[in-house]
């Protein structure tokens, strides 16, 4: 048996489990089910199904060994890469009844208690198994069946090793937009060209728009997850009165075109310490948690995790049935909601701002974790307070916080003026509003960035002399200071530490 055949064999199995097990109960009847599947194919359209599925009754005795003696535990992430591994493996002419196929298994599996093609409801937990299989099998055997009708070229093969963007700029397509709560909406997007996206959980993208002919940097943290690679999703709340959150709530819909700066930010899981965390957020902080929380349920079903997440009130909860469905798969899930604003009686959880008195409540082995925190500045502020007065040890806390105006909007003249980079013994012309980055950039100086929209803090340099001037507020900025070289400008000679 060589691995290619194992690995179409592998499949149905996969799926098999997948489904079955989502409710943590195969039944002698989804068994059986199974077994008709694999042992009589008058169903099957691939023929290269048809040829190695034969196969699936010889290794299905092994898997299933280890599935129920605990040795083999299944994730999301085996039949991605399983996914991954055959789409070039056979024909193009192929791979459409191939994915057709499948998604029949995985149909028939869970409509199992009415007979392989049964009417009967399918279990939420299966439902829900479905809809995951699906997005990953829709989402990794994509093929141009208009120009590829044969077997992949060289060319195509050495483009399938290299499926990751690694450019700095990423055009991106959007593929549709999810309505979350009354004001907050998911932005789905693929890479132009389907290659693959790169990130960590956790991590950013700066979107390069144009509002009004103007142009405008922009960052959101990603709520998608990096393991499952072909899909890049922001979360955005419409903020009232924000050019940006309103504009892509107007302006983007499926079809429209973007370019991006690839993804960056530090706010990353780190799994080589953590092993039982705490997830805080509030409003539109829940978005990296989330990825963070999606990528651990891919990868690391039994990871311990408490989630407290803040909102106003039960209408603006977000991503409340994925939450709970993850709750179900996850044993060592905890999830908990404090509402702020009004609840109704029958409300059963957290009421109020978070205190120390819920911190404790929620996680009573509070010190025993690594908190990742995200949201709004104050809320920052506010639990950190809380948790100095718990003298928590802030080694194991990690965060990312928003607020304040991110939006550059440089009035003032355009004037020339010098920049020394003393460092660098650099000395360049500067214009306003050119930000002391670009002009960096275009006298060979390098400063490390990464949003270019005062988000991040990757390009803090000190100035020396001379004031610089903010491009958000017009705030002069005194010398000895340090500053955002994204979104500062200068109208006099000014000496940067740099
Ligand atoms: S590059 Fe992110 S703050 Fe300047």
């Amino acid at each position: 048996m060589n691995n290619n055949n194992e690995q179409l064999a592998r499949l149905p199995i996969y799926l098999f489990l997948w489904i079955a097990g989502a409710d943590d109960d195969i039944s002698p009847k989804e068994i059986e089910t199974f077994h008709r599947l694999i042992d009589k194919t008058s169903w099957c359209k691939s023929r290269y199904l048809i040829e190695h599925v034969n196969l699936s009754s010889q290794i299905f005795k092994t898997v299933w060994k280890q599935y129920q003696d605990g040795s083999f535990k299944l994730n999301s992430l085996d039949i991605r890469i399983l996914l991954e591994k055959i789409k070039f493996q056979y024909p193009i002419s192929d791979c459409q009844n191939i994915k057709d196929d499948l998604l029949l298994i995985c149909e028939a599996i869970a409509k199992t208690d009415g007979g392989i093609f049964g009417i009967n409801t399918i279990s939420t937990s299966e439902a829900n198994a479905i809809i995951v299989i699906e997005t990953l099998i829709n989402e990794t055997l994509i093929f141009q069946s208009d120009t590829r009708k044969n077997e992949p070229s060289q060319i195509e093969r050495q483009i399938s090793s290299d499926r990751f963007c690694s450019a700095e700029s990423i055009d991106l397509i959007c593929i549709g937009v999810n309505q979350e709560t009354n004001d907050i909406h998911t932005f789905r997007f693929k890479e132009i060209n389907n290659r693959l996206f790169d990130y960590q959980a956790g991590q950013f993208i700066t979107f390069n728009l144009m509002i009004d002919s103007k142009k405008v940097s922009r960052s959101y943290t990603i709520s998608s997850t990096p393991t499952r690679p072909d899909i890049l999703e922001v979360t955005i709340k419409s903020i009232e009165g924000g050019l940006v959150s309103n504009w892509m709530k107007s302006h983007i819909h499926q079809g429209s075109k973007l370019n991006a700066k690839k993804a960056a930010g530090e706010f990353i899981f780190n799994h080589s310490i953590t092993k039982k965390a705490l997830f805080i957020s509030a409003g539109s902080g829940i978005t990296p948690v989330m990825s963070m929380l999606r990528s651990l349920y891919d990868i690391n079903r039994n990871m311990d995790i408490i989630f407290l997440n803040s909102c106003r009130t039960e209408k603006d909860i977000v991503f409340k049935d994925e939450i709970n469905f993850y709750s179900k798969k996850m044993p060592l899930l905890k999830f908990h909601y404090s509402l702020t604003g009004q609840c109704r009686k029958s409300w059963k959880g957290m009421t109020g701002r978070l205190n120390a008195e819920l911190l404790q409540q929620a996680a009573i082995d509070l010190h025993d974790r690594h908190i990742y925190l995200c949201g709004p500045d104050k809320f920052k502020d506010s639990i950190e307070a809380v948790l100095k007065s718990l003298n928590f040890n802030f080694d194991n806390y990690f965060y990312e916080s928003f607020g304040g105006n991110t939006e550059i909007t440089f009035n003032g003249e355009s004037t020339l003026s010098k920049i020394i980079f003393n460092i660098s013994d650099i000395v360049a012309n500067i214009t306003s509003p050119q930000s002391l980055l670009e002009c960096a950039e275009s006298a060979g100086v390098s400063i490390p960035n990464a949003c270019r929209a005062g988000a991040c803090g990757s390009c803090k340099v000190k100035v020396v002399s001379g004031k610089v001037i903010s491009l958000k507020s017009g705030k002069k900025v005194d010398s000895q200071d340090t500053v955002l070289a994204c979104c500062h400008t200068s109208v006099e000679d000014v000496e940067l530490e740099v």
